[in-house]
């Protein structure tokens, strides 16, 4: 027996016990005639005390442990005399009678604390490490405690959770496909799905009925914090359903699991806003709704001044950060560097200061009357003693810039607590997105998407403005999750896919095993996909995905604890018939 107990588990009602504890050792201290040692496993510390006094070669030896030694300590348990309320265990501690080594350590590269000592980039190398912190474990515990909840919580509901293929064809979800060459078959290629989006929807057609699967998928796209080559999806897919039953269907997942693990209750039903609105009010598809700063249009009341950022300008928006006409000169030029950066791209920022005086002070002051600057104000429903910052330029550009500052100003302005949810439903999204290089529409979301009935009479005459029967879920200016109602005649589905730009050959190509199945009884349905890391990481309070993996990727893809990805054998290029050409240069 390897222990009697585990480090996290023993109280004050164990004392006079004789127990055996097996763990890391995280610390070692020397005072006096004692040794402390805290011995760590995944369950808690426990502080191990060695006395010179009672068995001294005992001591020498404890001694001689080191960082991370691997140790089983026999001994009994004692109430402390000095007791650490930080720790579960800290009114005990083992005055150890035997010590047994099971494994030395090299020093570990960093502190394995939970607040380390270690970079990123050594602590993504040494993941193995990492993950023996408290803070790195207590994420991950949360993500099982969390898909083992969604699963009960769907399986209470009917779901069946049925495992699709990982070697398929590619997917369309607007990333790029990771490939994978097949021996057997020379020269051609699997896809990794971007989602398991067909295979959901064929399981509807098998008559599943109520589908889900927590599942990777993987996408070749540039990273960010919220982004991960391969990542989770609770996918789930629902027949004969409408979108107003999918919407109840998820929000009340998504309210069962803040309440299980937050023990938040969100009483309302969660808001709705169309994907127009958000657009207008928020410049985003997803907005942080934990606070208002929303955008004001202002560009008829600037309308003939002769300045030509404004008169020139498609739009003009402005937001009213409450209480910061105190800005400085310095400040005001932060938020105008800010602005300029080049992934915002705002060629300049104006603001007025509504002062406390109900004076008026502006970056546009010689171009305006007081008066007209004042019904700016009042349209905002600015007060004395607020900022107004505002941006002007092409609509949807601009938005995204007002997008940014808005952002900015409230985390500036302490407004987006981590631990505050907002969460909303953004309905309504343009079925069509066009794009300017290859002059054509692509989906927004995916060619499977049904477009809203009330627009299936624009699809051919005005295709831009047809709206999809699509909605994304936002937390806290995340997207967690998305899905549609889908098409499922193969007749619209087909005027779908020509309006895309793809031929009949190419859909047949592409799609043509969904087409086919769609000519066995389709029965109507849809779903949505939230993003898992997404999830554990918001109720986290995390701003990164990473920390919610086990073994994530870097911002370059790679994993940097098993040096992926790599080159591979002559051998087996050979075998794939699969020859190079050169590397592009670094
Ligand atoms: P979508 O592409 O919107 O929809 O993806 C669903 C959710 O998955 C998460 N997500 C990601 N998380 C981490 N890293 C990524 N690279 C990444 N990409 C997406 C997001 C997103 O909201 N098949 C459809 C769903 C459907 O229509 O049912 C789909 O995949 O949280």
């Amino acid at each position: 027996m390897y222990r009697s107990d585990t480090c996290g588990q023993l109280r004050l009602s164990d004392a006079g016990r004789h127990v055996t504890l097996a763990g890391w050792v995280q610390r070692i201290r020397k005072m006096g005639g004692m040794t402390f040692v805290d011995l760590r496993d995944r369950y808690g510390i426990t502080q191990i005390v060695f006395d010179n006094d009672t068995d001294a070669s005992l001591c020498e030896r404890a001694n001689k442990l080191g960082r991370e030694y691997v140790i089983q300590v026999e001994g009994k348990v004692a109430e402390r005399t000095s007791k650490n309320s930080h720790l579960d265990t800290g009114d005990i501690e083992i005055i150890a009678d035997n010590l047994k080594i099971l494994n030395r350590s090299d020093v570990p590269p960093f502190t394995i604390e939970d607040d380390t000592d270690g970079g990123d980039d050594l602590r993504m190398r040494y993941r193995y490490l990492d993950l023996r912190r408290g803070a790195v474990r207590r994420n991950l515990e949360l993500r099982h405690k969390m898909a083992f909840e969604i699963r009960r919580y769907l399986d209470s509901k009917g779901f069946l959770e049925v495992e699709t293929p990982v070697l398929i064809k590619s997917t369309p979800e607007g990333a790029r496909d990771f490939v994978v060459p097949s021996r057997m078959n020379p020269g051609e290629f699997y896809a990794l799905p971007q989602s398991p989006q067909t295979f959901k929807q064929l399981l509807m057609v098998s008559g599943f009925d109520r589908y889900f699967q927590i599942v990777k998928c993987f996408r070749d796209e540039d990273l960010r914090a919220d982004r991960q080559p391969e990542f989770t999806q609770i996918d789930c897919e629902m027949s004969f359903v409408e979108q107003e039953d999918v919407l109840n269907m998820f929000e009340g997942l998504v309210k069962h699991i803040f309440k299980y693990v937050k023990d938040i209750d969100f009483t309302e039903p969660f808001p709705r806003m169309t994907w127009a609105d958000a657009q207008r009010l928020y410049g985003s598809d997803k907005p942080d709704t934990r606070f208002g700063m929303e955008f004001v249009e202002l560009k008829d009341l600037t309308e003939g001044s002769g300045f030509s950022v404004m008169d020139n300008a498609e739009y003009v928006g402005a937001i009213v950060a409450p209480g910061c006409a105190d800005y400085t000169r310095k400040q005001l030029d932060q938020l105008t560097d800010f602005v300029k950066r080049p992934q915002i791209g705002a060629s300049g920022m104006m603001w007025v200061k509504f002062e406390n005086d109900g004076s008026i002070k502006s970056s546009v002051g010689k171009f305006f009357s007081e008066d007209v600057i004042k019904s700016w104000g009042e349209r905002a429903g600015a007060k004395p003693g607020d900022l107004m910052l505002i941006l002007a330029g092409a609509t949807a550009r601009t938005r995204k810039q007002l997008c940014e500052l808005r952002l900015e100003m409230g985390s500036r302005l302490g407004l987006r607590d981590p631990q505050k949810f907002s969460c909303l439903w953004v309905i309504d999204f343009p079925l069509f997105e066009w794009d300017e290089e290859t002059g054509r529409y692509y989906a927004m979301h995916h060619p499977f998407t049904s477009p809203n009935p009330e627009d299936i009479d624009k699809l051919e005459t005005d295709t831009g403005a047809v709206r999809a029967t699509a909605y994304d879920m936002v937390v806290n200016g995340n997207e967690l999750g998305g899905g549609s109602i889908r098409i499922h005649e193969a007749e619209l589905q087909n005027t779908m896919f020509r309006l895309l730009g793809l031929s009949d050959e190419e859909a047949q190509y592409k799609f043509g095993f969904l087409m086919n199945a769609f000519k066995f009884g389709a029965p109507p349905h849809g779903g949505l996909a939230f993003g898992f890391d997404r999830f554990v990481s918001i109720l986290a309070g995390l701003d990164s995905i990473r920390d919610v993996i086990a073994f994530p990727k870097n911002n370059a893809g790679r994993d940097m604890m098993i040096d992926a990805p790599s080159e591979i054998d002559q051998s087996q290029l050979d075998e794939l018939f699969i020859s190079l050409t050169p590397k592009p240069e670094k």
